[in-house]
């Protein structure tokens, strides 16, 4: 465990320090006075080089310090913040030493505390280990995960020791999700992923309550076990319930946790398919969610619900032309059965609306390849009914730099769900609006609620990044969630 610090003046222990500036003309040679002797011609010629542009990493060495200037340009925003410092401790690794400073304090439009808490998570986050099942001990990616390491803030403001903590506390519940995602799809079968919110919910103070199959059954679940109707393992329905006395809104989250896609009899082709067992991303968002609004005791009543199973190909696993029910009582043509998601989520929507009535209900789905075909892996597809949902998720998206974008659910997609035989079918047919037709789908099941917004993150739940070279999770969504959670009570 890495302890954290807040001091006024720069530790003699800490070997590197890392000195955030901004965009400037000539940096004030102050802050590289306590490296050098005063007047030292070295260090004015090094100040003169400084310019504080984003991306502009400046390193040297001083008495026993090595010192990093980082540049974070004009107006740095959260998220300029937090990449400059996952970049750097991702680029130095174990060259940061494990006693480390973050000196905040000579410049004090820097000294903020979301820019304290936006540095610390992007370090911490560096220290993630991809290696989940490596038996070579020895793969320690970082200094800082060594058991003594210290990180020193260095602020005037002594506020700032909660923002540190808070970014800390992100980040450590970020990669318990990161290794959810990236752990292999063997390792966490739907039982595996209820475990692990019960041991979340005891460890940091929310209730858990886990439906097996027969309880699947016995509450009408239809579309769930119809998915899991091919697999060896049992499905589970998780719910999720946080309630401090002082929360003023029910917000309500719901998260696709299929471990393992091969598409069912409309099977996959297999080159890629590996990356299918990224198929509970919207499930791991939910569950960091839920662990962080219980341990930042943030002041909402949150409810998270995963409907989790398996899309395997068997003898009894449903098939294309296969009618189903749902829990909302409406009859499924299952055209497609690697249109598998909405269906599960149909379920895990109508339970919630029904069962917990919260004001605003948002679901996390690793949903559609049409959403990668539409905006690539910059974005997550945003759907709404509701535009002032839109703005709250979209500012919180760019603050954390988990960017949403949104497309319509207009009713001309609607013929998409037409079916002959049933209430509505699960895929249109059409090779084309395929995001847009799976919203359009869920909307059916939300069953008029007028505050719903589905985040499509097919394709940024796992990026190509540098924490390994296949494309690895992101916890998407995790960040994202927590701050829109924080401003909903600080605002209306
Ligand atoms: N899990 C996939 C979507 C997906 C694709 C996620 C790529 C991550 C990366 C989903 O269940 C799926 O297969 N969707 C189909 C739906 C289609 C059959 C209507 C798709 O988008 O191709
Ligand atoms: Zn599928
Ligand atoms: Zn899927």
């Amino acid at each position: 465990m890495i302890q954290l610090s807040i001091l006024k003046e720069l530790p003699t222990e800490c070997t590197t320090v890392v000195i955030p500036v901004l965009k400037a003309e000539n940096l004030s040679e102050s802050i590289l006075n306590p490296f050098f002797p005063d007047g030292n011609p070295v260090a004015q010629r090094l100040a003169s080089e400084i310019k504080g542009e984003v991306k502009e990493t400046t390193v040297f060495f001083s008495e026993y310090k090595k010192v990093y200037v980082i540049g974070l340009g004009d107006k740095p925003t959260f998220n300029t913040v937090l990449s400059a410092f996952k970049n750097l401790a991702f680029n130095q690794k174990t060259k940061l030493s494990d006693h480390i400073a973050l000196d905040f304090s000579h410049t004090d439009a820097l000294d903020t505390p979301e820019n304290i808490q936006a540095a610390v998570n992007g370090l911490m986050l560096s220290t993630y280990n991809i290696g989940i099942y490596k038996t070579d001990e020895k793969q320690t990616p970082s200094d800082l995960k060594i058991t003594d390491a210290h990180v020193y803030i260095v602020s005037n403001r002594v506020g700032n020791t909660e923002s540190a903590q808070r970014g800390a506390s992100i980040a450590e519940t970020q990669m318990r999700v990161m290794d959810l995602v990236n752990s292999a799809p063997n390792k966490k079968i739907p039982e595996v992923l209820a475990d692990w919110a019960i041991t979340s919910g005891k460890t940091f103070g929310y209730a858990v309550q886990v439906f097996d199959k027969a309880d699947c059954e016995e509450n009408n679940l239809h579309a769930l076990l119809s998915v899991n109707a091919g697999s060896a393992f049992e499905p589970r329905f998780i719910i999720m319930e946080y309630k401090p006395d002082n929360a003023i809104k029910k917000i309500g989250l719901v998260g696709k946790g299929v471990t393992f896609d091969t598409g069912g009899i409309s099977i996959k082709p297999a080159s890629n398919m590996h990356l299918m067992k990224s198929d509970m991303g919207g499930a791991a968002a939910v569950f960091g969610a839920m662990e962080l609004a219980a341990k930042l005791k943030l002041p909402v009543h949150l409810i998270g619900i995963v409907p989790s199973t398996e899309n395997m190909v068997d003898g009894k696993s449903t098939k294309p032309g296969d009618v189903i029910g749902s829990y909302l009582g409406k009859t499924i043509e299952v055209i497609d059965t690697d249109a598998e998601g909405r269906l599960i989520l149909a379920d895990g929507l109508a339970y919630m609306k029904k069962n917990f009535e919260p004001d605003t209900i948002i679901d996390l789905a690793t949903l559609t390849g049409s959403v990668i075909r539409t905006l690539g892996y910059a974005a997550a597809g945003l759907f709404t009914n509701n535009d002032a949902l839109c703005d709250e998720l979209i500012k919180a998206g760019e603050f954390t730099g988990e960017r949403l974008w949104r497309l319509p659910i207009w009713e001309d997609y609607k013929d998409d769900l037409k079916s002959d035989v049933a209430d509505l079918a699960n895929f249109s047919g059409k090779t084309y609006a395929g995001a847009i037709s799976a919203a359009k789908f869920l909307e059916v099941f939300i069953d008029g609620h007028t505050r719903w917004a589905h985040l499509d993150i097919a394709g940024t739940a796992m990026a190509s990044n540098d924490l390994g070279g296949q494309r690895v999770a992101t916890a998407f969504g995790v960040q994202l969630l927590v701050h829109f959670l924080m401003s909903l009570n600080n605002g209306a």
